[in-house]
């Protein structure tokens, strides 16, 4: 009989609140290894409080189960647990500002994650920062400079290539073509495609366009007032939406 693998990343029953208010009530979720989700919903739907509890960005007000990669997330001290997200994850948002420093060149911005997981000899890392970023389509004759002489839509491809520069097993992704324009959405829908053809990285792509999703995701979670409502493959989902929030975001696509 066919089996799953065993998920990298689970959260059961998990729950957030913030400014006195319920913002993410009883979330389960399982993403599978070179797996990509997207999570879809509206603006204030949860979207990113949830991302920011898997990317281990803030933790959840409770839940039953966490692991990352079959490790216990709740159990382990606090610079064990960090250095394991450090060490398998990576995180894009939409704002470049976010996670660069924007008067840093490209490469150390890049290089940086190498040097915080014990990486010491600079010429390597900086070679690593590299070759990444050429596999990203960064010119090299741009990555001395600092980051912040860069279109929005390079800025973008900076973040990836730091997010990727140890080979994460799991990037998170957070509406990252949302202040682009539309040819510098294409050239970045480009890359993310590129990135899950090599292989080996999971996504969660966080997104308000269901055309996205239809792009690139395996799988799709619809969420609505904190709430993960609709959970389907795909194209599933594009065809037979059930939940009206699910039919909503397919009809505004069309
Ligand atoms: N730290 C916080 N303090 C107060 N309210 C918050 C906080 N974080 C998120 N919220 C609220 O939670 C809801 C969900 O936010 P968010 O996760 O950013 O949604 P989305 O990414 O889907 O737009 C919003 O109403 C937002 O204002
Ligand atoms: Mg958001």
């Amino acid at each position: 009989m066919f089996e799953l693998p065993s998920p990298i990343l689970e959260i059961t029953e998990a729950s957030y609140h913030a400014g006195g208010r319920m913002i993410l009530e009883n979330c389960n979720l399982k993403l599978y290894p070179s797996e990509v989700l997207a999570i879809v919903g509206c603006s204030g739907s949860g979207k990113t409080s949830l991302l920011n509890i898997l990317a281990g960005r803030v933790s959840p007000a409770s839940c039953t189960v966490f692991r990352l990669n079959g490790q216990d997330m709740l159990a382990g001290g606090d610079p064990v647990v960090a250095r394991l997200w450090r060490k398998a994850t990576g995180y894009v948002t939409q704002d470049a500002a976010e996670t660069l420093d924007l008067n840093m060149s490209a490469c150390a911005n890049i290089a940086r994650r190498l040097f915080e997981l014990g990486l010491t000899h600079a010429g390597d890392a900086l070679q690593r920062a590299q070759d990444r970023a050429e596999r990203l389509g960064l010119p090299a004759g741009r990555l001395s400079e600092p980051v912040r002489s860069f279109s929005g839509g390079m800025r973008q491809r900076v973040q990836i290539a730091a997010a990727m520069v140890h080979d994460p097993e799991i990037l998170f992704l957070d509406e990252p073509t949302s202040g682009l324009d539309s040819i510098a959405q294409a050239l970045f829908l480009e890359t993310l495609m590129q990135v899950r053809q090599e292989g080996g990285t999971a996504m969660i792509l966080v997104t308000h366009d269901l055309r996205i999703a239809r792009l690139i995701a395996d799988r799709v979670l619809v969420m609505d007032a904190g709430w993960i409502v609709a959970e389907a493959v795909t194209d599933r989902l594009m065809t037979e939406p059930v939940h009206p929030v699910a039919k909503a975001l397919v009809e505004a696509m069309i």
